[in-house]
């Protein structure tokens, strides 16, 4: 069986195996029937859930529910990042209660990271293109592990306590090779997803991609030994780096990835020199034996991130199977979608300036 370390991200090679031997449910049935979802769900990115059925009766039944998510503030905000926070936002306009944490604690104890840059990068890279991408503070409460909600002692609490539900052989069993620091780091994780229950949410979704799963399956075994109910999550597969359909974007490699904070130029040299093609080699090959969308990062970004329109993305796809549509053309609109989603993007984020202080106070 293949482990997850959610510390040290590796590509998956094969989800549906993974999602079996690690008792995750597939997600289709839920993508069909949310209405109005984003990309992310409409377009399947989001294919594995454990008991979502209970969040889908809150949505459907107009109850109560929380989305419980956290950023690790480790470096520049980027196209990777954008799949958590919009399905939060999707599930905030649905009436979702919205708990928001910034990870300073980890990313001080397993990233080297000091507070003093994990709570700027929060703020400047997180929380202003949270907002920007719409985020609203009506029923948000966001907060830094290093303080906890509210200045909550039951949730400073709640992480040292939950030391004792648990084992050494367990956590190795889940983790693998674990150290000290990343033992808090995933207990203070567990309390972060617990935290909402004191508050008397009954039912809370966790958004996270695949790399966090075994932090969901550590988190459910101490629930149920806690009194707590079950959290529920949804996971994603991560969208790719631009090195190739099996890459992860990656914080420490600016080639694998395009920040919030890249310019035009900086796009289009990025996209035409590094976006890995599933085109064939000369433009007279290609005309013959057309291309292969599935391992095209250029189109899987605008499967994902950008054409939200799907008979163009069917015609985007049919022409470039076909080989009319060429790897430099698919590019260009590639190009022409990020520069364009930006602009606008980085108007909303100054007039988020003025809104971030409100978000921050508890
Ligand atoms: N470990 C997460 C990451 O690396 C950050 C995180 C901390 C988190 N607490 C959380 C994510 C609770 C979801 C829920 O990105």
């Amino acid at each position: 069986m293949d482990r997850i370390d959610p510390w040290e991200v590796k590509e998956v090679k094969d989800y549906n195996k993974l999602m079996k031997d690690l008792g995750v449910d597939d997600f289709s049935q839920f993508s069909k029937k949310l209405k109005s979802a984003p990309l992310e769900i409409s377009r399947n990115l989001v294919i594995g859930h454990k008991d979502f059925s209970k969040v889908y009766d809150c949505i459907a039944k107009k109850k109560e529910f929380a989305i419980l998510t956290g950023l690790m503030p480790s470096g520049t905000f980027h196209f990777g990042h954008m799949s958590v926070i919009n399905q939060v936002i999707y599930y905030q306009n649905l009436g979702a209660k919205i708990y928001l944490l910034a990870a300073d604690l980890e990313a001080q104890l397993t990233r080297n990271i000091t507070q003093k840059e994990a709570e700027k990068i929060s703020i400047e890279e997180y929380l202003l293109n949270y907002i920007a991408l719409g985020l609203k503070k009506k029923n948000l409460t966001f907060y830094f592990q290093t303080q906890g909600p509210k200045k909550s002692r039951e949730y400073m609490n709640l992480s040292k306590l939950a030391s004792s539900k648990t084992t050494f052989n367990e956590v190795r069993a889940i983790y693998g090779d674990i150290n000290p620091q990343k033992l808090i780091s995933a207990l203070t994780q567990a309390a972060d997803i617990l935290y909402p229950q004191l508050e008397g949410m009954k039912t809370t979704l966790t958004p996270i991609g695949f790399d966090q799963l075994p932090h969901a399956s550590f988190t459910r075994d101490i629930a149920s030994r806690m009194d707590f109910f079950l959290p529920t999550f949804t996971f994603h597969k991560l969208i790719p780096g631009l090195q190739g359909p099996n890459t992860k974007m990656s914080s420490s490699k600016p080639e694998s990835y395009i920040s919030f904070g890249d310019d035009e130029k900086t796009v289009e040299n990025k996209i035409k020199k590094y976006a890995f093609s599933g085109g064939q080699p000369t433009i007279k090959e290609h005309k013959e034996k057309g291309g292969n969308p599935d391992i095209d990062v250029s189109f899987i970004w605008l499967k994902y991130l950008f054409e939200h329109d799907d008979k163009r993305l069917n015609e985007i796809e049919q022409n470039y199977r076909s080989g009319s549509l060429s790897t430099g053309e698919l590019k260009e609109l590639l190009i022409e979608k990020i520069n364009s989603f930006l602009k606008r993007h980085k108007i909303k984020r100054e007039k988020a300036r003025k809104q971030v202080d409100k978000f921050i106070q508890n």
